[in-house]
């Protein structure tokens, strides 16, 4: 097979990509380890950044974003038994994001690809990148019991973070940093209607906790809880419980609980690798950084070195000029790491560390206190929360 750009990974990032790339003349294929089902049941974010659905109408797959997806100008941080809200209309200059499930969106973006009689290759085996340094690069896999492989001009690794394209790098080329976090984040999907209509960030002594939703009848919470603790640990009503516990009182009344239909823990991880890229190998979102999901960047930030790899990839076919490609890791990376510190800065106020002195422990209050008393520090927390400029 022969194609210009093959995708590796067909989650959000990988096929927006195809889709984007294909409206503008430009051929790929999207290999993907999974069936398309189970890239389906996967629950993922639910919070895109505006320049995130841009994109999803460029790709043309924005019309259900549009019509379903709920605009929210504005979050709720609760701390002290009390409800502070975060204006990000007013502290960002009239800005927003919109509340749509990766679900969804890839959904969307799946259909788009079968219209356009995209390829996409479900369930694909031993997928194996060749001559990265060199001018002609091909990719070689199992599919459907046969083994193929595909000629291209470059290739993206747009494989989550325990995908091949990374490790197909030599691992003296790469630096990674990383950061692990001593507790994850215990999730469940109730067909419940959300306890607010827009999300409860809250800081808690007994540990951080969100609600947050997908739809007026379909609520997402989550609860901080020990790397120790498993799934089964938890049942709906312990879930419920502790949820309750750790929300003020006007808010944990009003409540309205039911059986879960997913429920998972999460592990919380800071990580990036630098560079982005080698010889014609680009990576993209997972497979080059991680977040912890408290600034809902995780998805929004995949997004934006899509944006950057499209745009590179249009200069080099339609204006013959590989400035974009050049740059990309550098480009990418500086957004890149302003959403890291800003996911951690999230993380780091909200959550209850185990290792915290008494001392740390004031300083998040206080820095919580500052936030709410400063319309600077709101202004900083709303840029970063509807996602900076892509820039360029
Ligand atoms: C979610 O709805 O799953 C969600 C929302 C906001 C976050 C993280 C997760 O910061």
């Amino acid at each position: 097979m022969k194609t210009q750009i093959c995708i590796i990974g067909g989650g959000p990032s990988g096929l927006m990509l195809s889709q984007l790339l294909h409206l503008k003349g430009i051929e790929s294929i999207v290999l993907e380890r999974c069936s398309r089902e189970y890239v389906l049941g996967r629950i993922r974010a639910g919070v895109l950044e505006q320049g995130f659905a841009k994109l999803m109408r460029e790709a043309q797959c924005g019309e259900r974003m549009d019509q379903e997806g709920e605009i929210h100008e504005g979050f709720y941080i609760a701390h002290d038994n009390k409800l502070d809200r975060v204006d990000l209309f007013k502290h960002s200059g009239g800005s927003s994001v919109i509340v749509y499930g990766q679900t969804e969106l890839t959904r969307d973006l799946y259909e788009a690809r079968d219209r356009m009689n995209g390829e996409v290759l479900h369930n694909v085996d031993d997928v194996v990148l060749h001559d990265l340094t060199r001018e002609a690069p091909y990719v070689t896999c199992k599919y459907n019991d046969e083994n193929i492989q595909i000629d291209c001009d470059y290739i993206i690794g747009a494989d989550g973070f325990h995908g091949v394209s990374r490790k197909s790098i030599p691992a003296d080329v790469l630096r990674e940093y990383e950061r692990v976090y001593p507790f994850g984040w215990l999730g469940i999907l109730s067909e419940t209607k959300p306890v607010s209509p827009e999300l409860i960030y809250s800081s808690h002594e007994r540990g951080f906790a969100l609600c947050s939703l997908r739809s007026q009848v379909l609520s997402r919470y989550y609860i901080q809880v020990p790397l120790s603790d498993s799934v089964d640990d938890w049942s709906d009503e312990a879930f419920w419980n502790e949820l309750k516990r750790r929300l003020p009182v006007e808010v944990a009344v009003k409540l309205e609980t039911g059986s879960s239909i997913e429920k998972s823990i999460a592990p919380l991880r800071s990580y990036v690798v630098e560079p982005m890229s080698y010889g014609k190998l680009f990576l993209a979102g997972d497979a080059a950084h991680i977040v912890p999901p408290t600034g809902a960047k995780g998805l929004n930030s995949a997004a934006s070195d899509i944006y950057y790899l499209y745009h590179a990839l249009l200069d080099h076919y339609q204006n013959d000029d590989d400035s974009g490609l050049d740059n990309y890791s550098a480009k990418a990376l500086a957004r890149i790491w302003k959403a890291q510190r800003f996911s951690w800065w999230m993380t780091s106020i909200l959550h209850r560390f185990p290792e915290n002195s008494s001392y740390d422990q004031k300083l998040q209050q206080i820095e919580i206190e500052y936030l709410f008393s400063s319309d600077k520090a709101l202004g900083s927390l709303a840029e970063n929360y509807v996602g900076l400029p892509y820039g360029g």
